[in-house]
């Protein structure tokens, strides 16, 4: 007998920080597997290409920011109202700045946590009404290695992806009996956009040995093909070149 592999056909999918990277990448492979995604993000331009991308019947965008609670509700509305039901948030977007704690300004260090921690927050506490309405669902929190042991110069950031942890933590075992799976995937460096001219270049010489964006939508779109029976809370992952 074949795995019974879930069939994410007509299953629908808000993703935040969809414009770009991990996110980006994310809404092409689950359309490319049947689902219908719900794009989050502040750039207008960029979800409209989105969208014309991956075709008006597979795909909304939804022009946001996450530190608001009010835009969040307004995604997930819009996947409601547009595609009938919304099954799987995905708490992606993010921002990092690289640099000791003295480095940042206030107003930097408040833009890290309201956007890494409070938007996850504001994201799932959206989206979970319209998913119980639908009999259950995922969400897929995309953390990092950063939230599981820190880095040198990452403090604020790495921060913000240890919260990011502790709150899919205990929602795992505050959702599970609702038919509600939670997942943290954790990846290490990937080649994005991610922090370019925050402690990352164009074409950073490391890229060559870091994850793509395409492998963390990879896992992404492998744990919610999981059979319901089974779940998946934690996946970290790293690219051959990266040391763990
Ligand atoms: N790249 C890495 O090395 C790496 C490693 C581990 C974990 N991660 C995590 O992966 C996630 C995605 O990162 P990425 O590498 O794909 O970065 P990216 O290419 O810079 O994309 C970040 C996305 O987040 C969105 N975003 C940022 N602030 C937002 C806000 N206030 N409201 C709504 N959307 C916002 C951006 O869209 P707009 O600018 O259009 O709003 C963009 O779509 C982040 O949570 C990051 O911490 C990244």
């Amino acid at each position: 007998m074949p795995y019974p592999t879930r069939d994410l056909t007509g299953s629908v999918v808000a993703i935040t920080g969809a414009t770009a990277g991990i996110g980006a990448a994310a809404a092409s492979q689950l359309v490319e597997a049947g689902a219908k995604v719900v794009l989050g993000g502040r750039r207008e331009e960029r979800l409209q290409e989105a969208v014309a991308r991956l075709g008006a019947d597979n795909a909304l965008g939804v022009t946001m920011d996450v530190r608001s609670p009010a835009d969040c509700r307004r995604l997930v509305d819009a996947a409601v109202s547009t595609f009938g039901r919304l099954d799987t948030i995905v708490p992606n977007a993010g921002i990092g700045l690289y640099g000791d704690i003295l480095d940042h300004s206030d107003a930097e260090i408040e833009r890290m946590m309201h956007t890494n921690y409070d938007g996850t927050v504001w994201a799932i506490r959206a989206a979970l009404p319209a998913m119980l309405d639908a009999g259950g669902g995922d969400v897929v929190i995309v953390s990092s290695v950063a939230g599981l042991r820190g880095g040198g110069d990452e403090a604020v950031y790495a921060g913000t992806k240890f919260a990011q942890l502790g709150l899919a933590g205990s929602l795992d075992r505050e959702l599970r009996a609702k038919g509600i799976r939670v997942t943290a995937i954790c990846p290490a460096g990937t080649a994005t956009e991610f922090a370019i001219g925050a402690g990352r270049v164009e074409n950073d010489p490391r890229f060559a040995d870091w994850l793509t964006a395409d492998d963390v939508a990879h896992a992404i779109v492998t744990v919610l093909q999981q059979p319901r029976s089974a779940r998946t809370t934690m996946w970290a992952m790293w690219g051959m070149g990266q040391q763990s």
